[in-house]
C-alpha cells in the first residue's frame, strides 16, 4: 500500500500529460493528454505518489493521519499551468497607450513618442525593491488563482545594472517565499535605454561585458532573453549577446519576429536557443530550422490580441512542421496586461486553431520544457511536484471553450492547497 497525505478522488477527467519524457511534445503527440476517465491521484510530502483509475484507488493507496481528501466527482483535474514568458516585475501602468491604440496608433509609434518599454523603465528605476515586490506579488497571486503554479519572470525594465539586479533579486525573493515557483530570466537587452539612444552598439557591449558576467556570477538568472526586432536589437547584436550569455551558462531565449520578419527564428535555431517567442512574422525557413534544432516556439496570442495585430503566429504550420509549441501570457504593462493562462488557452484555440488538447499540452508539459522545469512540473506523474488544479468543468475541452470566467476551483502547490473555492489560502 502506498501512503498518502493528499488524495484527489474520482475526477471525471484526470489529465495526466504522462508520456515521452525525453523531449517536448511535438506534432501528433501534442494531442495526447494521457487522459484517465474516472481518475484519482495521491501525493505525499509534496510529490505525486500514485495516479490511476478511481476503481483501483482503495486497493493501492492508504491515507495517513490528517491527510487531505478532495472530492473531484464530475470535475477535471490537471497539472498546474506553467506560464513560461512573463514580464512580471514592473512599476507603473500604461493604460494611456491602450487608449491611444484604440484611436489608431501602433505599438511602435507609441514607443517612438516616449511611451513603450522606456516609460516602464523610468517608473521601475524609481521604484524601491519593496514596491516592486508588492506589485509582482499581487500579480503572482492573481496568476495562482487562475491556475498558474510555475511562472518565468524577466528583468528588462532597468536597462542599467543596478535596476536589472534589483528586478532579479525581487524575482529570487518571490520564488523563495513561494508558493509559486518563479524562474528568472535576464533581459537587459529589452530596449535601448535613453542614455544610449545615440550609441546603441555601446549598450550592446555594456550588456555583454558588464551585465551578463555579473548576473551569471551572482547566479541571478537561468536564461538570457533579447528583444530581436527592427529598431531594437538586430539579429547580429542579439546573436552576439546570446552567445556571450551562453558562454557563462545562461541559456538563450529570444523575442523573435514579433513585429516584423527579421530572421529571428533562424537565428534562434542557429544558436540552439531553448525557445523563440512570439514568432508572428516567422518565415517558413525559420520554422523548419526551429523544428530541426528542437527550439520550442512560445506563442503569445494575448499580445497579438492586445496590440490589434490582425494576425497570429502560425501555430498549425509549426505543429505540422514538428516544432514543439508552448503557450504563455507575456504578462506585461505594455503589450499584454493579463495574468490569465485560461484566457490564453481560449485565444490559442479560437485564433490559432489549436485543439484544446494541443493548447493544454502547450500550457503544461511543453511550457515546463520551455523553462527547464520538465523534471518537476507540467504533468501528473509519480515523482513530480504535486502542482494540481481541480477545475469546475466536466472535460478539458470545456476549459478552453468556456471563457472569460475563472473555472479553477482548487489549486495545489507542492501538495498543499493554496486556493480553495477560488480563494487564496495562506
Ligand atoms: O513581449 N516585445 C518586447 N517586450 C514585451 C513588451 C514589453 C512592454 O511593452 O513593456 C513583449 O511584447
Ligand atoms: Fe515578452
Amino acid at each position: 500500500m502506498i501512503q498518502a497525505d493528499l488524495i484527489i478522488e474520482g475526477a471525471a477527467e484526470l489529465v495526466t500529460l504522462r508520456g515521452n519524457s525525453s523531449r517536448p511534445r511535438r506534432g501528433e503527440e501534442m494531442r495526447e493528454l494521457g487522459l484517465i476517465r474516472q481518475g484519482s491521484l495521491a501525493a505525499r510530502r509534496g510529490k505525486i505518489v500514485w495516479v490511476g483509475p478511481t476503481g483501483e484507488l482503495l486497493n493501492s493507496v492508504r491515507p495517513i493521519a490528517f491527510s487531505k481528501l478532495i472530492d473531484a466527482y464530475g470535475k477535471t483535474v490537471m497539472p498546474g499551468f506553467v506560464d513560461p514568458h512573463t514580464h512580471l516585475v514592473f512599476a507603473g501602468n500604461r493604460e494611456n497607450e491602450f487608449a491611444m491604440r484604440i484611436q489608431g496608433k501602433t505599438y511602435q509609434e507609441i514607443a517612438a513618442a516616449g511611451g513603450g518599454i522606456n516609460a516602464t523603465v523610468a517608473a521601475t528605476r524609481k521604484a524601491s525593491k519593496q514596491e516592486l515586490k508588492f506589485l509582482a506579488r499581487k500579480s503572482l497571486d492573481r496568476m495562482l488563482a487562475l491556475g498558474t503554479t510555475t511562472a518565468e519572470a524577466k528583468s528588462g525594465y532597468g536597462l542599467e545594472t543596478e535596476t536589472e539586479l534589483k528586478m532579479l533579486e525581487v524575482i529570487r525573493e518571490l520564488n523563495e517565499e513561494g508558493p509559486t515557483t518563479v524562474i528568472p530570466t535576464f533581459m537587459g537587452a529589452h530596449e535601448i535605454p535613453p542614455e544610449f539612444r545615440q550609441t546603441p552598439e555601446a549598450y550592446v557591449d555594456f550588456v555583454i561585458t558588464r551585465m551578463i558576467p555579473e548576473v551569471a556570477e551572482r547566479k541571478l538568472a537561468r536564461f538570457c532573453d533579447v528583444f530581436c526586432e527592427a529598431g531594437i536589437f538586430s539579429v547580429e547584436q542579439s546573436e552576439r549577446i546570446l552567445r556571450a550569455a551562453k558562454s557563462v551558462g545562461l541559456e538563450p531565449r529570444v523575442h523573435a519576429d514579433e513585429l516584423s520578419d527579421l530572421g529571428g527564428a533562424a537565428m534562434a535555431a542557429r544558436i540552439k536557443a531553448r525557445t523563440a517567442d512570439h514568432l508572428l512574422y516567422a518565415n517558413d525557413d525559420g520554422i523548419h530550422q526551429m523544428a530541426e534544432a528542437g527550439v520550442i516556439a512560445v506563442l503569445l496570442p494575448g499580445t497579438a490580441y492586445f496590440l490589434h495585430m490582425q494576425r497570429y503566429a502560425r501555430a498549425r504550420d509549426m505543429i505540422a512542421a514538428g516544432v514543439p509549441v508552448a503557450l504563455a501570457t507575456d504578462f506585461n504593462p505594455g503589450s499584454c496586461m493579463t495574468e490569465s493562462m485560461p484566457l490564453i488557452l481560449n485565444m490559442a484555440c479560437t485564433q490559432m486553431r489549436m485543439l484544446p488538447a494541443e493548447a493544454i499540452t502547450a500550457a503544461t508539459i511543453n511550457a515546463a520544457w520551455a523553462i527547464g522545469e520538465e523534471d518537476s512540473a507540467g504533468s501528473l506523474e509519480v515523482g513530480k511536484q504535486a502542482d494540481i488544479l481541480v477545475l469546475d468543468v466536466p472535460s478539458h475541452e470545456h476549459l478552453c471553450y468556456h471563457f472569460g470566467v475563472n473555472l479553477v476551483e482548487t489549486v495545489i502547490k507542492n501538495g498543499k492547497v493554496v486556493v480553495e473555492g477560488g480563494r487564496r489560502i495562506r
